[in-house]
């Protein structure tokens, strides 16, 4: 085997914030979206692509402000090939250290014909007109064509050789809807390789979706075969089945680099505590039996595996807790822990926190310890990223009453503090936390629709903290919320007022 830093190098693109917020009840706000993004960069992912700048004006601020933060990686943002598009991704990106404009157009017959109404020369036309405009304004230009595992070799050969002339420098070949098969897919990167005559001049990457569960075993499979940069996503989320999980990519090529022969740059040890952050922010959880980053992925439970592991932890274990940063002992906290302990702790859990956030966090955690006995992990990070992605909050809960009966209707009176000054509302609903999001809705005279819902004990035992999310919706625009409590209800309607807060901020 030849040394590490002598093998190929495989870039990893992070789609996350794109492709991964564009997953249902994944969407992110500013704060939640920095915070992934530092994540990121801690990981030493090649490439962040912050979202796609013309779909929102809070997409382009979002994609802007994460370009004038992150230092080491580039930023990209995705646009259609359509100049208005390019013109705003450059916008959004200019100010990043390592700029790129990654831009897009169908190539498969079913798309050209049914969704561009455009015939294969009009689609190649555009696509170099809009590589040579893009490259005009950024010298690094991504190429994809979308549904590519699906169009016509030929087609695509022609499509990348003029893409590569016009001036992209990496072209992607994503499989957009999840149809791609491994032996397949890694002929389609070995022809793209022997077929198109410049393509030395650009990287391959590979962009799976995970419809019929292969994304992880189609990217490693083009890795084999010659692609130079895998698109993928913390925890694997993204749209419909979601997207080439990075946490099994990375592990995969770090755990079997006697096969494949190539390195990332990823730190591995950020692995888990950026899962977290995904989880965390965007409420969308794990399966327990998730590979590399689910609860159970590293617990052997049964008898014959745990003796095994005592002997020699080989015996079943094919990579470290540690490499992935899983913190290497549970520990619990109570009211007599310091803050010295808190601290230590707290940076095991991955969290980097100035002073002040330090202080204010322990102030909460001794709160939290007088009304709860034990303290544990979930319990610290629920309190930390309820912290860090706390938005501009114009709206604060100051109290309330519901009343949950099987015999009354419930009713709840909420009291908000709106920029400081009380006001009240009393409604009611099917339950004790409708009552209450119906009470809030009053008092801000908002329209917001409940659209998703979601209750979790933090924590087990009687006296666990509850984490609600929420995602509620005004016209077309969508926003997410957490709350964390000890009380179910009190969790409900932080977590309500917290996507509200993000509403009335975006109005
Ligand atoms: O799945 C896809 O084809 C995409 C492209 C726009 C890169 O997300
Ligand atoms: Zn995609």
């Amino acid at each position: 085997m030849s040394e590490k830093s002598d093998m190929r190098r495989i870039y990893i693109f992070d789609t996350t914030l794109r492709d991964g917020e564009q997953s249902p009840g994944c969407t992110m706000n500013l704060k939640d979206k920095l915070l992934l993004a530092e994540h990121l960069e801690e990981l030493r992912v090649d490439i962040i692509e912050g979202g796609f700048a013309i779909a929102s004006k809070g997409d382009f601020e979002s994609v802007k402000a994460i370009s004038g933060v992150v230092r080491n990686a580039s930023v990209a943002s995705l646009c259609r090939a359509l100049e208005k598009d390019i013109d705003c991704a450059w916008e959004a990106v200019r100010g990043a250290a390592y700029p790129r404009i990654h831009t897009f157009i169908a190539t498969s017959p079913i798309h050209m014909e049914y969704k561009l109404k455009m015939q294969p020369n009009e689609v190649f036309a555009r696509a170099v007109k809009m590589v040579e405009y893009a490259r005009n304004l950024c010298g690094d230009v991504e190429f994809s064509l979308e549904d590519c595992s699906r169009s016509e070799r030929d087609f695509i050969y022609r499509m990348i050789e003029g893409v590569i002339n016009a001036g992209a420098s990496t072209v992607n070949i994503p499989d957009t809807v999840g149809y791609a098969v491994p032996e397949q897919f890694a002929a389609l990167i070995a022809d793209i390789r022997a077929n198109v005559p410049n393509i030395d001049k650009a990287r391959i990457a590979v962009h799976c979706h995970n419809d019929l569960g292969l994304a992880v075993a189609n990217s490693l499979a083009a890795v084999k075969a010659g692609a130079d940069q895998v698109e993928c996503t913390v925890n694997g989320i993204g749209e419909r089945a979601g997207n080439t999980a990075m946490e099994e990519i990375v592990m995969a090529l770090e755990t079997r680099i006697d096969f494949y022969q190539a390195r990332t740059n990823i730190d591995t040890t950020k692995i888990y505590p950026a899962s977290r952050c995904v989880v965390n922010v965007t409420g969308s959880r794990i399966q327990a039996n998730k590979a590399i980053v689910g609860e159970n992925a590293f617990a052997h439970e049964s008898g014959i595996h745990q003796h095994g592991m005592l002997s020699n932890p080989l015996t079943y274990e094919i990579m470290t807790p540690e490499s992935i940063g899983l913190p290497a002992n549970k520990m619990v906290l109570g009211k007599h822990s310091g803050k010295h302990a808190f601290e230590s702790r707290l940076k095991e859990l991955g969290f980097n926190l100035d002073t002040e956030r330090i202080g204010e966090l322990f102030g909460k955690f001794k709160d939290l310890a007088d009304r709860k006995k034990f303290v544990n992990d979930a319990d610290i990070e629920a309190l930390a990223y309820d912290l860090q992605t706390k938005v501009v909050e114009g709206v604060k809960l100051n109290r309330f009453n519901a009343i949950a009966s099987n015999v009354i209707t419930p009713v709840s009176t909420v009291r908000l503090m709106v920029n400081g000054r009380p006001s009240e509302e009393v409604a009611v609903g099917d339950g004790p936390i409708s009552a209450s999001f119906a009470a809030v809705n009053s008092i801000l005279g908002i329209d917001a629709q409940l659209e998703s819902f979601d209750l979790v004990a933090v924590t087990g035992g009687r006296d666990a903290q509850s984490e609600a999310t929420v995602r509620v919706r005004e016209g077309d625009r969508a926003y997410h919320g957490r709350g964390v409590s000890t009380d179910v209800i009190e969790a409900s309607i932080l977590a309500y007022i917290q996507a509200v807060n993000v509403l009335l901020a975006e109005k």
